[in-house]
């Protein structure tokens, strides 16, 4: 028997950040919004932990206890007192180390599979809390849509979004490592105000108002990722030539978002950026997607 869970990807659609806290984090006002590239997590019994991975850029993915969705299944088994013995298998469609949060979709995939797969029937709350251990990110990925997420982005409030967003993702050749553009943030920003959601935002999201989101939109990790990876300048200026409303990097990078008009524009879009030579790979997709669901 098996268990197969797809999760999506996610793009900041605001990231604000604010400064290092005492335990090295930082406040977050984070305005999570899940896009419909999804990895596919399946769980087998086995005689031991063990995880396999397939897909673009999976040989860049940990296979050790190292990688989330193997600690998601440790602290699942920890908790109900029962042995991780399983064969996780991740089929990867998410870019890999690129700011989509593709290693966090795995980690909340898995824990939703091994629940189901033991029958451990955790609670929403159970749930979420093991997420947050695992990391900033992986309690949106579990839930999915559209969210407000505040302390260091684990503290998640529902948003309601008024209409679908059509977003063009370009994969940069090579990757970027969080904890590094944080600092390049630390450096760049030595007195961050508090993190604060837009308003001006939140509304467009409400109202699925996508002029509005794209004048609106912001990451305050962009300078701290151009910095680190320059000629992700070329890439943003190819899709904004290209007819994107707004173009930003994704996260922490160094995956680049295009917000386009709509999903012809968002064709074009991809289409130019990977005329341009800019990026690797040029992704289409739309917003909201589901969080992590049983398949
Ligand atoms: O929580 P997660 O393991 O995804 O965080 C990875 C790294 O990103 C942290 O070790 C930290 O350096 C940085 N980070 C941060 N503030 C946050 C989230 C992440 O400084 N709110």
């Amino acid at each position: 028997m098996s268990v197969t869970v797809r999760v999506p990807a996610k793009v900041n659609v605001q990231l604000a950040v604010g400064a290092a806290r005492a335990d090295g984090f930082h406040d977050l006002a984070n305005v999570f919004l899940a896009v419909g590239l999804y990895d596919e997590v399946t769980v087998t019994p086995a005689d031991e932990l063990r995880v396999t991975c397939e897909g673009p850029g999976s040989d860049q993915v940990p296979l050790d206890r190292t990688n989330l969705a193997a600690r998601a299944a440790e602290l699942l088994a920890a908790r109900y007192g029962i042995a991780p013995d399983v064969h996780i298998h991740i089929a990867k469609d998410i870019p890999v180390a690129g700011g989509m949060a593709g290693g966090s979709a795995d980690g909340a995939g898995a824990l939703v599979a091994c629940d189901a797969l033991w029958g451990t029937q955790a609670s929403c709350g159970e749930l979420l809390d093991i997420c947050a251990e695992l990391g900033s990110d992986v309690p949106f990925s579990l839930v999915g849509g559209a969210a407000l997420g505040t302390g260091r982005g684990e503290k998640l409030e529902p948003l309601e979004v008024g209409g679908a967003f059509h977003w063009v993702f370009a994969v940069a050749d090579g990757g970027l490592s969080t904890p590094a553009v944080y600092r390049e943030f630390d450096r760049l920003t030595p007195v961050a105000p508090d993190p604060e959601a837009s308003p001006a935002l939140l509304d467009a999201l409400r109202t699925g108002d996508v002029a509005g989101l794209a004048a609106s939109m912001v990451n305050d990790l962009q300078p701290a990722a151009l910095s680190l990876f320059p000629s992700l300048k070329d890439t943003l200026a190819a899709g904004t030539a290209a007819g994107a409303l707004a173009a930003l990097v994704s996260g922490s990078g160094p995956t680049t978002a295009f917000l386009a008009r709509d999903a012809d524009s968002a064709r074009e879009v991809a289409d130019a950026l990977l005329a341009s030579g800019t990026c690797r790979a040029a992704r289409v997709a739309d917003s909201p997607a589901q969080g992590a669901v049983l398949v």
